[in-house]
């Protein structure tokens, strides 16, 4: 399962996600196809929030995988294969990224990328998906949020749309090792926080934990007062 065999630019769209999930209402999208756009002017993230993102200044794109035919309790391995795949091309880069649960990327405790996987569903198995990738490439300044950029983090400007040919390759290259035991311990390798005690929040309150363990339907494990506790996005903060 290969992207980017063709890749759309789009000057606007409300958000990349949204125009590949209209393409797929339509029923004209190929598996592996690439849309980017310059400018999003409704992007979305994770938990229900916005993904803003100055102007034809970062790279904005999602990419649509048909006959996925993965089960729903394994959705986890598609998310790992993007996270390690952006680690990847920015180590390349020469940055020291780290994979923050699920699957955000930081350098030097700043966000740096973002993902959002769209799954279509038939029955248990996830039938095809929308993955959405924001990366802040030249972009200096982030009013409101601890945020850093390719430019900030190497002195350098780049093409947005190169650096989408650096993460197709780096994608295509991990996708490969979705099916092996191997990309379960590399993303746990690159997990900020993996087994260091430090401080979280949950539906309880204020705590010192120890990150043990993702699993395959994308809960984080954590060791709280010697018991494991298993969480899922919205249930747990880190601090
Ligand atoms: C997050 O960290 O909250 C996820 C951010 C995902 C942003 C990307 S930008 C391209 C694609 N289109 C969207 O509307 N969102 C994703």
């Amino acid at each position: 399962m290969k992207i980017g065999q063709k890749i759309i630019r789009l000057d606007v769209v409300d958000s990349t996600n949204n125009y590949i999930a209209n393409l797929i209402k339509h029923g004209s999208i190929d598996s592996g196809t690439v849309i980017m756009a310059d400018e999003q002017f409704a992007g979305k993230g994770q938990r229900n929030a916005q993904w803003q993102s100055s102007a034809g200044e970062n790279l904005t794109f999602s990419f649509f995988l048909d006959d996925v035919n993965l089960s729903v309790s394994r959705q986890f391995n598609l998310s790992q294969v993007v996270a390690l795949s952006i680690y990847n091309f920015l180590n390349n880069l020469g940055l020291d990224a780290t994979i923050k649960w699920p699957n955000d990327i930081y350098v030097k405790g700043r966000k740096i990328a973002g993902v959002l996987i769209e799954n279509q569903l038939k029955g248990s198995l996830i039938k095809s998906v929308i993955v959405g990738v924001g990366l802040n490439v030249n972009q200096t300044e982030f009013i409101g949020f601890s945020a850093t950029s390719t430019r900030l983090e190497t002195g350098r400007s780049k093409l947005p749309h190169d650096l989408l040919f650096s993460f197709i390759s780096a994608f295509n290259e991990q996708m490969n090792e979705l099916s092996q035991d191997k990309l379960h311990q590399k993303y746990l390798d690159k997990l900020y926080q993996f087994n260091v005690l430090a401080p979280y929040e949950d539906a309880n309150g204020r705590f010192e934990g120890q990150i043990i363990d993702v699993l395959a339907n994308g809960k984080l494990v954590i060791l709280k007062d010697g018991q494991e506790v298993f969480y899922d996005l919205k249930e747990i903060t880190f601090l």
